[in-house]
């Protein structure tokens, strides 16, 4: 199978890379009747971040609560809000935040040209209009959605992505210093999502040259992160962020397996984050990555991370359904996993099954 795959155009890495936003903006400033909205992560109100945002005029930052997994209303809400506003034309949309932020700033860039609700988006090319010129600043890594063709979004009947070649951010800025004081576990917890990204990338039929190079780089900058005691935290930061963007560009070329279709089941049903999801599925696909989840299980117990057991006692026969459902509607992850006979190897049943030992 063929695809076109659109990479992010610019990208400024290096730390204090951040403070060259300001200099890059006025590209942006070209009307007085327009400005610059800033999506930010609420966790960085009244932080010294906040401070160093160059806004400029009529900008102004909508804080971004990231409790729940974004959301295509949250998006519609959003999207009105900046409308609604009064203050003219938008002529850059900034996300600065982990993967949540991430996607709600690319779904915002494309739902302030495209007509109607995010959910009539959610699938690939589905978008008619190019959206505003958007930037991505991520404040955590590992998720890779600073460099994906994808908005992940929750819907009123499914988790999908708004996808295609208007999603991808213009710019983005890499910057090691902004990742420097993330919570430990959440650190662990998206930082193996580039993990897995990896592994998932290098399991399958959709792997070739390119996915594999990226993954497989990654993958060592992983390991010098979460297994190397030599590394300093600055280091680790750096080469975490690398992992993240080289994680992202390999399933952007490949496609992810197994541990993240049971994991959006996990997310839909029980709001979940990503990051954390994942964690909880890998921890128990042994059967599927092997060597690969003995590697998670060994980083795991080195950082002394907590990853939720049991939750499966808590849930009703609706809910695992519900999951179920989810998980094997995305096809997509379960062909690259086994093949076009796929039916063959995974069932509602199946999957359930792996929901039980989680
Ligand atoms: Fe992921």
């Amino acid at each position: 199978m063929f695809r076109v795959i659109k990479s992010v155009p610019r990208c400024l890495f290096g730390k204090g890379s951040f403070n060259e936003l300001s200099g890059i903006l006025e590209n942006n400033r070209t009307s007085s009747n327009s400005h610059i909205v800033f999506l930010v992560d609420d966790f960085f109100k009244n932080k010294p971040l906040e401070k160093r945002i160059p806004l400029k005029g009529a900008d102004y930052i909508i804080w971004i609560n990231v409790d729940d997994e974004p959301k295509t209303k949250v998006v519609d809400s959003i999207r009105d809000q900046i409308k609604d506003s009064g203050k003219g034309m938008v002529s850059a949309v900034i996300g600065i935040g982990g993967g949540s932020v991430l996607d709600y700033a690319k779904a915002v860039s494309v739902m302030l040209t495209n007509e109607g609700s995010s959910s009539l988006y959610q699938g690939l090319n589905l978008a008619k209009n190019q959206g505003v010129y958007h930037i991505g600043i991520p404040t955590l890594s590992g998720t890779g959605a600073e460099v994906s063709m994808t908005a992940v979004l929750t819907g009123p009947v499914k988790k999908l992505g708004i996808k295609g070649e208007f999603t991808p951010f213009d710019l983005i800025v890499l910057d090691p210093e902004l990742i420097s004081e993330a919570p430990k576990n959440q650190r662990f917890y998206t930082g193996m999502d580039a993990y897995i990204h990896n592994v998932e990338s290098m399991d399958g039929m959709n792997r070739n040259s390119i996915s594999d190079s990226y993954a497989t780089q990654s993958q060592t900058l992983c390991r010098e992160v979460f297994l190397n005691d030599i590394i300093s935290r600055e280091e680790a930061d750096e080469k975490l962020m690398v992992a993240s963007y080289f994680g992202g560009l390999s399933i952007g070329h490949s496609e992810v397996g197994v541990c993240h279709a049971l994991s959006y089941g996990l997310s839909y049903v029980l709001g979940l984050h990503h990051g954390i999801a994942n964690c909880i599925a890998f921890n128990q696909l042994e059967e599927i990555y092997g060597k690969a989840v003995n590697e998670f299980h060994f980083m795991v117990e080195k950082h002394k991370i907590d990853i939720p057991t049991q939750i499966s006692k808590r849930l009703t026969p609706e809910q695992f359904d519900k999951m179920a459902v989810t998980a094997l509607g995305l096809e997509h992850m379960w062909r690259h996993a086994f093949g076009p006979e796929w039916p063959e190897h995974v069932n509602k049943e199946r999957i359930i099954e792996w929901y039980k030992r989680m």
